[in-house]
């Protein structure tokens, strides 16, 4: 029999990728979104990536007694990926008990009711703001935790806690949390990939929305950083290698492979590239010449992070390999996709 999990944030980014990943592993997937940050289409285009149409339920993780029908509906869920988060670092700033309520709350409303319906684990959305400006590149898993610049990484760093007191209390459930760092591209299809609501912040979107003529030029945030060319460096991420460490986490859970009830992994590639670094090679993976230009630093930003893989590589087997061409191809393959589509 095919075993259930729950995937929160099912439509959104991320979790679309993840659960085409689940399904290709031959997990039953049900997904649950409130659609505040992606649309029910995206149930259609999963199903035409893998060929399976998902369990779909629109729920805000905040409804409890929502949630309870969701567990009691579909009988047998095994675990769960909890995506569904507010994510707008800026946004958490100007309204931060919307993100306090919205990522908090949500998480908990979860934990109550694994125990109840027998779920065995949880999958954390979690972050590698968690660690600010590490001392020590590249970052392990030990680094030290530092003060979250904005609400939004508070909400990771509450939400690692709560899982850790929760376990610690004696909850039957066991979890892993995956600091992601820089998730970009698409899936191969096009038909899948990141939709930005109104002006980008992120990289990526708002490289390829300049790439295509919707914005006029990139700024580039810096470029007297303590860096080789003085931009920021961060560790960009397939978001497909992103997707399979959360199917290798799934399996890890359920055939009881952890060496702890709560496991910890950097889900990022080991490798560094600088902003400029990351225009070019998009210059080279599509041809697209691009228009940029430099500006004054953005507020919070770290200058330098990139992880060190080498826990998830070794104990999840799981190592990112997409070469970061054929990723920003992708996502510009999405934004093409998108313009045909007539959406963006
Ligand atoms: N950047 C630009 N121009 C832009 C957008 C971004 O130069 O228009 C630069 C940023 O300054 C940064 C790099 O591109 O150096 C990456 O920026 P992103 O916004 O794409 O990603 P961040 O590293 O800032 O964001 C990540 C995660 C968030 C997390 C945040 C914490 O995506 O979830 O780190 O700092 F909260």
């Amino acid at each position: 029999m095919k075993e259930k999990i729950l995937v929160t944030g099912g439509t959104g980014y991320i979790g679309s990728h993840t659960v085409v990943e689940l399904q290709n592993a031959g997990y039953d997937v049900v997904i649950v979104d409130n659609l505040s940050n992606s649309s029910a289409d995206v149930v259609d285009n999963i199903e035409a990536v893998s060929g399976i149409r998902p369990a779909f339920e629109k729920i805000d993780c905040l409804d409890y007694a929502g949630l309870e029908g969701v567990f009691a509906k579909y009988q047998g869920i095994k675990a769960i990926i909890h995506f569904a988060a507010s994510k707008a670092v800026g946004e958490s700033v100007q309204k931060p008990l919307l993100y306090y309520r919205n990522n908090i709350g949500s998480l908990i409303n979860l934990l109550e009711l694994m125990p109840k319906y027998g779920v065995e684990g949880i999958v954390f959305s979690s972050s590698c703001t968690v660690y600010g400006q590490p001392d020590v590149l590249p970052v392990t898993e030990k680094a030290p935790i530092k003060k979250a610049e904005s609400p939004y990484g508070n909400t990771k760093q509450i939400n690692e806690e709560i899982i850790q007191d929760t376990v610690a209390s004696g909850s039957p459930i066991s979890a892993i949390l995956l600091r992601y760092f820089n998730p970009i591209g698409a899936h191969p299809t096009a038909l899948l990939g990141e939709l930005p609501n109104g002006v980008p912040q992120n990289l990526v979107p708002y490289i390829v929305q300049t790439a295509i003529g919707i914005r006029e030029k990139l700024s580039i945030f810096g470029n007297d950083y303590n860096t080789p060319d003085g931009t920021c460096i961060r560790d960009y991420i397939n978001v497909v290698d992103l997707a399979k460490a959360h199917v290798v986490a799934i399996a890890r859970i359920l055939e009881k492979k952890q060496k702890a009830k709560v496991e910890v992994f950097n889900i990022g590639t080991g490798r560094g590239l600088s902003v400029l670094e990351l225009v070019q090679a998009f210059e080279k993976s599509t041809g697209v010449k691009l228009n940029y230009q430099i500006a004054p630093r953005r507020a919070g930003d770290i200058e330098k992070v990139w992880a060190d893989p080498s826990l998830a590589n070794n104990e999840l087997g799981w190592k990112a390999d997409t070469p970061i061409e054929d990723t920003l191809l992708s996502a510009w393959k999405w934004q093409l996709h998108l313009r045909e589509k007539g959406i963006q």
